[in-house]
């Protein structure tokens, strides 16, 4: 098989063209997709009318899958390889609790000591205008920093809060937010980490980060926004218009991503996620 890619920036991303990712697919064309995945940092899949079960069977090509435990309210309730990431009413009529997900830079999983490899966002329902998803390139925003700062950052570890999340004040946003800390205590984790696969070395940081191990939020602040700034200019980034039935799939190693709430909010977005874990990074940290 040879793949038809189309560039999607000059930043990163790239269309794989006329492929059916749930067709019976060989070791070697699962290879050539994994090198357009470690090469471009996003992989888009229009037009996949694919069931749950091929969308978790595909996302376990790229390795062991995450069950979401530490996201008990967010999984789809039948998959627990699922991730909601969704506006439409619970059952019950309240609001969703994932309706706010992503919402600022951030790579997933970051607040675990597996933070993700990969994740594989399908979307199922989308506004008529909007809830467009944004991506930045790491390595190439590492890249383009001077040695100083380079080696600067080098030596830095930065703590990855969960729950950065935008909440309203309803008992459930609460409740949730609560629920996160109590699973999910600050780790932190290298601001340059090396991609275990490609070797090269990308800012790993994000706005869930509040500041540097070993400093105070005031000393970190005005380092973590310059380069949460830098990493996300123009050049760096990619801003994804979806389709129903897009499937994106991301390198979390190597590239942040945020949704954007650019859409009218009583109109539903319905997205679900799997989650390839990584390997281990970062240490716990002693809160005092
Ligand atoms: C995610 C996420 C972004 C979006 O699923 O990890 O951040 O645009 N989603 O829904
Ligand atoms: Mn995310």
């Amino acid at each position: 098989m040879s793949l038809k890619l189309r560039k999607l920036s000059h930043g990163l991303g790239a269309e794989i063209c006329d492929i059916n990712i749930a067709a019976p697919m060989s070791e070697s064309a699962f290879g050539e997709i994994h090198r357009a995945f470690l090469d471009n940092g996003v992989l888009l899949f229009r037009n996949q009318n694919i069931t749950r079960e091929q969308h978790i069977e595909f996302s376990r090509r790229f390795g062991e899958l995450d069950d979401h435990a530490a996201f008990p309210s967010d999984r789809h309730p039948q998959y627990p390889q699922l991730m909601l990431v969704t506006n439409e009413p619970q059952p019950d009529g309240t609001p969703s609790v994932s309706r706010y997900t992503g919402r600022r830079w951030h790579t997933d999983m970051s607040h675990t000591l597996e933070p993700s490899l990969g994740s594989l966002l399908r979307c199922w329902k989308i506004p008529g205008v909007g809830g467009d998803t944004m991506f930045a390139n790491m390595t190439l925003a590492y890249e383009a920093l001077s040695p100083g700062m380079q080696k600067l950052i080098s030596k830095l570890h930065a703590i990855h809060f969960s729950g950065g999340r935008k909440l309203d004040n309803t008992i459930a946003d609460q409740a949730h937010a609560a629920e996160q800390k109590r699973l999910s205590p600050p780790l932190a984790h290298p601001v340059v980490r090396v991609h275990p696969e490609t070797g090269r070395k990308a800012i790993y940081l994000g706005e869930k980060v509040k500041r540097f191990d070993g400093m105070s939020e005031a000393e970190s602040q005005p380092l973590i926004e310059y380069l949460n700034n830098h990493a996300t200019k123009p050049e760096f980034v990619y801003r994804h218009q979806w389709h129903e039935n897009d499937i994106l799939l991301w390198d979390n190693r190597c590239t942040m991503h945020i949704a954007l709430a650019d859409f009218d909010q009583n109109e539903r977005r319905h997205m679900e996620r799997t989650t390839v874990m990584g390997t281990p990074s970062g240490y716990v940290v002693a809160i005092a």
